[in-house]
């Protein structure tokens, strides 16, 4: 049936995609990801858009801890956290999430995305305010979205802005200030230690998705606090397991234990979805433990990061200025950016082109992101694929 032309609307609108150069096509690995991965139909490729930044998803040790849950656990919960989809195996992950970021408890949520939004609209409602940074990450936008507290928006990491709104809501039961910590497309920091004193001027929590700066951020990786030595004066820190922590999936929240008391009791993904599969649990807590055991993984990214931005800055591309292991290399426009990261492809460099609506319009850029397990002959590998690319993808400007 499509009466009111519905299929014919989305037709169109693909078809618009299409033509604009804006359609996304998937690719299919047919290995695990790592610095490198085999892609159908293309072979062997450098991978420089996944988010494995201490190279951990294909670890031996990360894949045991999975199987070893797996065997013990089964595949599932069949079940929520109230009800018996609690193991022991969640526990001792969250246990150790806490101790690890320095926080009273932890609970994990099957992605981050779940996490935030099980945490904002639960933490905060009616009467209540909640102060959001303009690129947070979606998950940030819709979980602000599902909450019945007002919505104030501050421009992006404008510390003015933020202070003026916080004073202009005194009046709100419960002030929340939330923020990426590391922003997924710009690959700059949250200035939290400056968030941290407004939202003590204005009594105020605070908020950090940190699932781009857990693994990558601060000396041994606990993430952008640790990066700026404000680890134990954040209230609430979310975070993602599917990134530098294995790669698998699943999300937490990191806070006092009231905050996680009052999250089992009510987050609504909490109450009525199941539980983290136990292999995810598994290959997490490995991860954790490869990290505890090797911080230098973590200099190691950052020096490929580094690597990566002169590289490309003397090719007269425009890698933009940074700390994190994001490094955002500005095209202009979205068709642009798609068709450089499809010649990059055909090239052997696994790179993706983000434009609108990710970005703004104008703003489509190609995010590369290295790993600690990438090789200096990695590197001069996707080097050269960049430098290859000639005209239209060698434009400085
Ligand atoms: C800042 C931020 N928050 C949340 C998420 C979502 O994480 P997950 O894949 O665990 O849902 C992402 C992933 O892109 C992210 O960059």
């Amino acid at each position: 049936m499509d009466s009111n032309g519905w299929r014919r609307r989305l037709e169109d609108e693909l078809r618009g995609m299409r033509d604009a150069g804006t359609y996304k096509r998937l690719r299919a690995l047919t290995t695990a990801t790592g610095p490198t991965a085999t892609v159908e139909g293309l072979g062997e490729v450098v991978v420089l858009c996944s988010n494995d930044y201490l190279g951990l998803a294909g670890h031996p040790e990360v894949v045991r801890g999975a199987v070893e849950a797996l065997e013990r656990y089964g595949a599932g919960t069949a079940s929520v956290r109230f009800i018996s989809g609690t193991m022991l195996i969640h526990r001792d992950l969250e246990e150790r999430l806490a101790a690890w970021l320095g926080t009273e408890a932890a609970l994990t949520f099957v992605s981050c995305w779940n996490a935030n939004e099980g945490l904002i609209p639960t933490l905060v409602g009616a009467g209540d305010a909640v102060f959001s940074d303009a690129l947070n990450h979606a998950s940030i936008i819709d979980a602000c979205r599902l909450s019945r507290a007002e919505r104030v928006l501050y421009a992006h990491s404008d510390m003015d802005d933020l202070e003026a709104k916080l004073a202009a809501h005194r009046g709100a039961r419960t002030r929340l200030v939330v923020t990426d910590g590391v922003f997924s497309m710009e690959g700059d920091l949250a200035r939290l230690p400056e968030i941290l004193a407004l939202a003590e001027r204005y009594d105020a929590l605070v908020a950090v998705d940190d699932s781009h700066g857990i693994g990558v951020m601060g000396r041994t990786g606990r993430g952008t606090a640790e990066h700026f030595a404000v680890l134990g004066r954040v209230d609430v820190i979310t975070g993602t397991l599917g990134k530098a922590l294995g790669g698998a999936a699943g999300g937490f929240v990191a806070a006092s234990a009231a905050v996680i008391d009052y999250l089992t009791q009510r987050a609504r993904p909490q109450l009525f979805s199941n539980g983290l599969a136990p292999a995810v649990a598994g290959s997490a807590l490995a991860a954790l433990q490869v990290l505890e055991r090797e911080p230098a993984r973590v200099a190691l990214v950052h020096e490929n990061a580094r690597t990566l931005r002169a590289g490309l800055g003397a090719q007269g591309l425009r890698p933009l200025p940074g700390e994190s292991a994001i490094v955002p290399v500005l095209v202009g426009a979205t068709a642009d950016a798609i068709a450089w990261s499809e010649r990059l492809l055909a090239d052997g460099v696994f790179v993706v082109g983000f434009g609108f609506p990710v970005v703004p319009e104008g703003a489509a850029r190609l995010r590369v992101q290295p790993s600690a397990a990438h090789t200096p002959q990695h590197l001069e590998r996707a080097l050269a694929a960049f430098s290859r690319l000639g005209p239209a993808g060698g434009q400085a400007g």
